[in-house]
This record gives C-alpha cells, structure tokens and sequence, in this order.
C-alpha cells in the first residue's frame, strides 16, 4: 500500500474498512498511521521519492531572466509571500489574484504531488512570462539555471523555534510529507535536519551567503508581520515597481493573516480532506512570531538553544524569535 499513490492507498484503505472487524479496524489504525510518503534522499537533503526519481528533470529545469523566484525554507511564510507579489503585480486586484489557487498561480518547481494534480515543472513549463515560482530547495540544489540567467529571488527566513511548531503541525493535516511523530521526536527530527528539503540550519545560512554574489533580496518573516508595510515597501524596490499609496494600503489589508485565512485562493482549503486535513491543523494556524513559547518546555528550550549556538557559530544571520 505504501507504494501506490497516496489517493489511491486512501481509497484501498477505506474498501477494506466495510469488510472488517472492530478488532481488525484497530490495527489498520496502526497501518493508517504509518502510511506516509516515501521519501529519498538528494545529495543528503531528503525528498519525496517523486522528488528524488525525477531530480534530472528538476535539476535541469530552464529558467529565464524575468522569471522571479519566491525561495524558503518550509513555513517561514511562503504562502504569505507568494500573495504579495501576486498583489504588486496585478496592482492590488483582488479579484485578478484570486483567479486561481496558490498552487496553481506559482508553480511550485521541485514538487510533484499525487495525480491527477499537475507538478510544478508542468505548471511552469505551461506558463507564459514573465513567471513568478516557489521552491524551498537549498540553496546548493537550486538548477543552476537560475544563476546563469540572473533572475531575481525573494528569500524569506523565519526563525527557528516558530519555523519547528509550523512544521508540526503542517506535519499533521498534510498526507503528502512525512508524519513528524510526536512532538519530542520532531523536535529531534528537525534539529538533525531530517525532514522533507533538509536542515533549517543549513538553509538559511546557505541563502544568506549565496545572496553576496546574486540578486537576492532577503526578507524576515519577523519583520514582515512588524511593519508589513516597510517590507512591501522593499519588495516593490526589488521589483522596480511603483504603487499609489492606496494600493499598498489595500495589499496591507488583503495580505494580512485574518484577510488570507478567509480566501479560500491563498488558504489551501480547496485541495481534497484526504490530503490536507484543516480539522487536524489549518493551513492558516496562528501567524504569530513567539508561538513557540506555547510548545517548548524549558528543558526543550534550553537544550534547543545549546545545539542552535553550534549550528549557527560563525555566522553573521541573526534572528529575532519574538517581536
Ligand atoms: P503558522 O503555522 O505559525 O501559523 P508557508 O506558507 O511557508 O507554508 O508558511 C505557513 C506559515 O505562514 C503558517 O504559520 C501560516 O499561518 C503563516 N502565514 C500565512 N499567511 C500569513 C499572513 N498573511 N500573515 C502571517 N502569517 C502567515
């Protein structure tokens, strides 16, 4: 079952069901438990075993220079990010952004989810220029292309603790990445860099050298939700776009977490239960920087705190865990 598609095991799953008895339903719980992706590692960063089979095609997927690149570690406020632009770009339309779904506005370069859902190299290959992408690639695993041809790239970084509790929970309601087991073990997990696009530690320091030699405008999801205003101002600076101040105001409004977790196009309610279930945890959880502190217990913290210094020494990247 592991190995067939993630709908279709779902839907073999629940034939059995009719046919079953309690005592039997009680160990298909523990199959259903188990029953996640299988993941294979990219030159030591793990990936989907759809993501790690087709890394050729990824690996050499041709970007061109108008292409604009929305790069992040996963939950450090992708979502959040992709709406902005989208905003600036159609000129705060909101009817205009919500003619499609997140997933399907931005393609999602390296992903590649269960059919009948098209990957994100079939999505950006189909779309016209100029393009605006998503990925969560490290910064040594992004196709070279990007580089070559000079595109522009967006990088937001979150803080750690903040980026680990979104990452649990996300864990939780989506089918699709790995189930991160108990809190105490996804701590672990995490710290060890052994999730779904790899270390958090890595990647964040990786962007924020690679952004000395290419045009990179590196963005805090802290900073974002302390003055979102200044932070779109930087954006439209990057863009070389220019706004009337009514515009901003009405990007402000229709960006901000309680607008977003209301649009069904930015909220990702309208993929199926089966993938991403909300009544576990939504998409649109919390949207605040210091959530951590309803998670971590001392001890967590301070033994977090310890291995963070190792992880992060010599390095000029600060982060700011609450505002
Ligand atoms: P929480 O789980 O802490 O609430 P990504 O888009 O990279 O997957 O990140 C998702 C995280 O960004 C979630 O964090 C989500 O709630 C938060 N987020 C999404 N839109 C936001 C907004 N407009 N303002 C603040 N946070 C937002």
């Amino acid at each position: 079952e592991i190995s067939c598609s993630l709908v279709g095991s779902e839907m073999c799953i629940r034939d059995r069901h009719r046919k079953m008895s309690l005592e039997e339903m009680k160990d298909l719980q523990l199959d259903e438990k188990h029953l996640q992706p299988e993941t294979k590692e990219v030159r030591g960063i793990l990936m989907t075993k759809e993501m790690s089979d087709n890394w050729d095609k990824i690996w050499n997927f041709q970007a061109i220079p108008d292409d604009l690149l929305i790069a992040t570690y996963p939950k450090a406020g992708t979502t959040w990010t992709q709406e902005i632009v989208d905003m600036i770009q159609n000129d705060g339309d909101v009817q205009k952004c919500q003619r499609a779904s997140t997933y399907d506005r931005h393609p999602f370069i390296e992903w590649i989810p269960p059919p009948p859902y098209p990957s994100g190299l079939d999505l950006a290959n189909k779309m016209p220029s100029p393009r605006t992408m998503k990925t969560h690639l490290p910064v040594h695993l992004l196709p070279p292309s990007f580089w070559k041809e000079n595109s522009k790239i967006i990088y937001v970084a979150r803080n750690a603790k903040d980026c680990l509790v979104s990452y649990y929970h996300y864990s939780r309601m989506n089918k699709m990445v790995p189930d991160p087991g108990t809190w105490e073990e996804f701590i672990e997990t995490f710290k060890a860099g052994k999730v779904l696009w790899g270390s958090w530690y890595d990647h964040v320091k990786g962007w924020w050298e690679a952004k000395e030699q290419h045009r990179i405008l590196y963005l805090f999801y802290e900073d974002m939700k302390e003055d979102p205003k200044r932070e779109i101002q930087k954006i439209l600076k990057f863009l070389e776009r220019d706004i009337s101040e009514e515009v901003l105001n009405k990007i402000i409004y229709n960006t901000s977490f309680d607008v977003m977790k209301q649009n069904p196009m930015a909220n990702y309610t309208n993929f199926p239960i089966s993938i991403m279930d909300h009544s576990i945890s939504p998409f649109m959880r919390k949207g605040m920087p210091g959530d951590w502190k309803s998670y971590f217990t001392m001890a967590q913290n301070e033994e977090f705190d310890r291995d963070y210094q190792k992880k992060m020494a010599g390095s000029t990247l600060t982060f700011r865990t609450e505002i």
